[in-house]
C-alpha cells in the first residue's frame, strides 16, 4: 500500500477498532475503556450483546456491537444492583433475564425490556444441598435451551442447571466433580459438548482445562489444558465461549478475563479463536496477538504489516547495542535497553486519532521489570498499562493517539530489578483491509 492510501485509510477512522488484540486495553465507541468483566456474549438479530460486571461495583454493564470489535456502551442495566459477579444473559422469553452471583447466592434479574430496567427476581441457594455458589457461566444449546453453569464455592463441584422456560433456575442436569475448578463455560462442536474451566488460584491465571461429554447430561471426562501450561491460558481466566456460525465456517471463540492483581479496573480481556477436534476431544486456543472474525462468513483473519520501524535504525542511547536476532524480521535487535539506554523512533506515522501499533520486544523476565514508552516527550507510560500481555509475547499491540502525519517520536525504555533485560526489535503499523 502506498503512503497516500495509508493516510486515506487512517483518515477514515476505522483503524482504531479494527482488531481483537488479547490483553490490550479495548475502548468503546465513546473512547472509554470497556468495563464488562466476567461476562458473556449473546447474539440477538444481527447484533452481539456483551454483558459483564463493572470493575468498581460489579453492576451489570451491557455493550452492543455489529462485529465483535466496535462496542457501544448501553450502560448499567440494573440501577440498584451491585456486587453481582459474572452476569450472563439468559435466553429471553417474553421477559428478559440476567443471571449472576451475589454473596455466593445465585442472583437472577428480570426486565420487561432487553436493554435496561433489570431488577431482582430471585436470590437463591441451590436446593437440595444449599451449597454456596461463586463463578457462574451460561450456555445456549442450539438456541433452544439455556443452561446456567455454577461453581460451588465450598464443594468443588461445577454443575449445569437448566433455565426453565419461564426464566427461573431449573434442575441440575450434570456436574463435574474432578477437583477445584471454577469459571465454567461450554461450547458444543460436532455434537460434542466441551466444558472449559479454570483452576482456583484467585486473580492469578492458571492452565484452564477442558472436559467433554456427548450429552449435556454428562458424564464429563478429560481435563486437558487448552493452552501450553506455561502460558497460564495466555494470562487469562475463562468466562464464556462464543460460537460464530458463518456462511463459510464456524469459528469458536474463547473469551477470558486478564485480571489485574485485584480483579480491578485495569483488568483486560483475552479473546481468541479455538481449534476444536471433536473426534479427539481436544480444544486448544489459537493465540494471535491481533485477529478478527468476519461475523457473516465466520472466517478469521490477521493484520498484515504496512510499515515497520526497525530498532537498529532508530536513535540509540546509553548502553544499547545492536545484536543478531534469529527470530527478528531484520535479523537484528537492540539489546541493553534500560533507564538511560533508550531506543528513539522518529517520524512515526500517526492518524491524529486512536490507532493500533505493535511493539516488538522481548524481556528475560516480565515479573521483575517494565518496558515503557514516551510518546512525543509526554510522561512515561508503562506498556503493561496498555496491554496485560506486555513482556509475555514478542508482539504487543497497543492503541495510542499519535499526531497526524510522519511526525511522531516514540522513545522506548525500561526499568527493572538487577538482571532485567530488554531487547527491542521494532514497531509495526498495520494495513487496513476494510
Ligand atoms: C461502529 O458501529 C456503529 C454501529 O453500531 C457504526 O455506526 C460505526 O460507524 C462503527 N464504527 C466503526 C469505527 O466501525
Ligand atoms: C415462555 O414462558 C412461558 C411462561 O412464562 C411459557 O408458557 C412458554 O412455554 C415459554 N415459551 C418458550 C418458547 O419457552
Ligand atoms: C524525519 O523526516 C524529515 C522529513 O520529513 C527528515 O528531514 C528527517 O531527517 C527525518 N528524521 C529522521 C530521524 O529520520
Ligand atoms: C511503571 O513501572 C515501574 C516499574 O515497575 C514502576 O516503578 C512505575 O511506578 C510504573 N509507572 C507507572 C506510571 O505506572
Amino acid at each position: 500500500m502506498r503512503p497516500s492510501t495509508l493516510l486515506w485509510a487512517f483518515a477514515s477512522g476505522v483503524l482504531g477498532a479494527s482488531w481483537i488484540a488479547p490483553g490490550a486495553v479495548w475502548y468503546d465507541t465513546s473512547g472509554a475503556k470497556i468495563d464488562a468483566h466476567g461476562g458473556g456474549v449473546f447474539k440477538r438479530g444481527d447484533t452481539f450483546y456483551w454483558i459483564g460486571h463493572a470493575a468498581a461495583n460489579q453492576t451489570p454493564m451491557l455493550y452492543s456491537s455489529p462485529d465483535l470489535i466496535n462496542w457501544t456502551n448501553l450502560g448499567a442495566q440494573a440501577s440498584s444492583v451491585t456486587g453481582m459477579w459474572r452476569p450472563k444473559i439468559a435466553k429471553p422469553n417474553g421477559s428478559f433475564w440476567l443471571f449472576g452471583q451475589q454473596d455466593r447466592y445465585v442472583l437472577s434479574l428480570k426486565s420487561a425490556n432487553f436493554v435496561g430496567g433489570y431488577s431482582q427476581s430471585a436470590k437463591v441457594y441451590i436446593p437440595p444441598n444449599s451449597y454456596s455458589y461463586s463463578d457462574t457461566g451460561m450456555f445456549y444449546d442450539d438456541s433452544t435451551q439455556t443452561y446456567y453453569l455454577l461453581t460451588s464455592a465450598d464443594h468443588n463441584i461445577v454443575q449445569v442447571n437448566r433455565i426453565n422456560s419461564d426464566g427461573t433456575l431449573g434442575d441440575k442436569v450434570s456436574d463435574l466433580r474432578a477437583g477445584a475448578y471454577e469459571a465454567p463455560g461450554i461450547v458444543k462442536a460436532d455434537g460434542v459438548y466441551f466444558l472449559i474451566v479454570s483452576g482456583k488460584t484467585g486473580w492469578r491465571s492458571n492452565p484452564n482445562k477442558v472436559f467433554w461429554a456427548t450429552s449435556i447430561n454428562g458424564p464429563w471426562t478429560g481435563g486437558s489444558d487448552i493452552a501450553p501450561a506455561a502460558e497460564n491460558t495466555y494470562g487469562s481466566q475463562n468466562t464464556f465461549e462464543l460460537t460464530v456460525a458463518g456462511s463459510q465456517k464456524t469459528t469458536y471463540v474463547y473469551m477470558g478475563d486478564a485480571w489485574d492483581s485485584k480483579g480491578g479496573a485495569s483488568s483486560n480481556y483475552v479473546w481468541a479463536p479455538m481449534n476444536i477436534n471433536a473426534g479427539a476431544h481436544t480444544v486448544t486456543i489459537d493465540y494471535h496477538s491481533m485477529w478478527k472474525v468476519d461475523v457473516k462468513t465466520g472466517v478469521v483473519s490477521y493484520p498484515s504489516t504496512l510499515k515497520r520501524y526497525e530498532a537498529e535504525h532508530a536513535v540509540l542511547s546509553g548502553r544499547t547495542v545492536v545484536k543478531e536476532c534469529g527470530g527478528c524480521v531484520s535479523k537484528r535487535s537492540v539489546h541493553g535497553v534500560g533507564d538511560a539506554s533508550e531506543v528513539t523512533f522518529h517520524n512515526v506515522t500517526g492518524t491524529g486519532s486512536r490507532q493500533w501499533l505493535s511493539f516488538h520486544y522481548q524481556v528475560n523476565n516480565p515479573e521483575v521489570g517494565e518496558a515503557h514508552i514516551y510518546v512525543n516527550d509526554e510522561p512515561a507510560i508503562n506498556i503493561s498499562s496498555l496491554n496485560s500481555r506486555a513482556g509475555y509475547h514478542t508482539s504487543t499491540p497497543v492503541q495510542l493517539t499519535l499526531k497526524a502525519g510522519d511526525v511522531n517520536t516514540i522513545t522506548f525504555g525500561a526499568t527493572g530489578a538487577e538482571g532485567f533485560e530488554v531487547s527491542v526489535d521494532g514497531i509495526e503499523l498495520f494495513e487496513e483491509d476494510e
